[in-house]
């Protein structure tokens, strides 16, 4: 097994970066100037020590410096690009019946490893539903779940009942709108070290959107399918074998089957505060 924290002392310039990066103070410099990873019960492994290396001399839980993405000179978004994305992105709700391609969805996935977490807890799971067919099984699953719930003699209400008929019926699909893929990011709320599983979902499906959009996948939130959740509480459960105390959010994905020519306008909604 590797150690948590090591460093290369022949390469090390006891510069004193990785210990004052450290956010919880885990890290100490020794007598002679090195590095030392002095309370491993207060390392969170967010790396930042490998990452603020300024000559790639610290290895953190095996994890070699030369095997990191090096950021100098690296391709970034443009300031004009990422705003122009934010102003013109939009929540696609309707969808070809053509799959995304697999490989941009893998890689989009992983990346998305990389989503911050409070604490640096990554207890995340992304649950991907990823083709046409998986997903029409899925809404098979989701219409007989619906059907399938007891709570008593209660009815169900009648905005999850109405789009349930249709959705049954081969009428139209307002809960995941026609769309050929779903992504379902949970926070294991198992996990101790998980303080912020909402945030964390959360960041990493608007993320997730980013990226999808950036590799011409349309997508739209889905927020339809908390609500059910909240009625039918066994609902993931027994679909996807979500347990239904688990934090999650969802994202519809696919090819749209719709574009847009121009951006809305909202600059002016941003309610805006200094207090200088
Ligand atoms: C948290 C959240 C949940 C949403 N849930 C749904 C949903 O269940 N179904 C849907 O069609 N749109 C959903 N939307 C899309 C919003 O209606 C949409 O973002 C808003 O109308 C603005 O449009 P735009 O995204 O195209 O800018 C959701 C958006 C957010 C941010």
């Amino acid at each position: 097994m590797s150690e948590l924290f090591e460093v290369n002392a022949a390469k090390c310039l006891k510069c004193g970066a990785c210990v004052r990066d450290c956010a919880f103070r885990a890290l100490r410099a020794e007598a002679d100037g090195l590095p030392k990873m002095a309370f491993p019960d207060r390392c969170m492994k967010c790396q930042h020590c490998l990452a603020v290396c300024p000559v790639g001399a610290v290895t953190f839980d095996g994890r070699r410096a030369e095997e990191s993405v090096v950021t100098k000179g690296l391709e970034l978004p443009s300031a004009a690009a990422t705003e122009n994305w934010l102003r013109t992105r939009r929540s696609v709700r309707r969808f070809s019946s053509d799959d995304v391609d697999q490989e941009v969805l893998d890689r989009v996935l992983k990346a998305l490893g990389n989503s911050p977490t409070g604490c640096n807890a990554r207890a995340l799971t992304f649950t991907c539903i990823p083709t046409r067919a998986a997903m029409d099984r899925f809404r098979g699953d989701f219409i007989k779940a619906i059907e399938n719930h007891r709570d008593g003699t209660k009815l169900l209400p009648r905005w999850l009942a109405v789009p349930a008929i249709k959705l049954r019926n081969g009428g139209e699909d307002m809960f995941f709108r026609g769309a050929t893929g779903l992504l379902i990011v949970s926070s294991d709320e198992t996990c101790p070290g998980v303080t912020t599983p909402g945030e964390d979902v959360t960041i990493a499906c608007s993320h997730f959107e980013l990226l999808a959009n950036a590799n011409g996948i349309s997508t739209c939130w889905c927020g339809f399918l908390g609500l059910v959740q909240k009625e039918i509480p066994e609902l993931l459960e027994v679909t996807i074998g979500i347990r239904r105390t688990t934090p999650f959010y969802a994202i519809l994905f696919g090819r749209g089957a719709v574009s847009y020519p121009r951006g809305v306008q909202r600059d002016g909604y941003a309610n805006i505060v200094y207090r200088r």
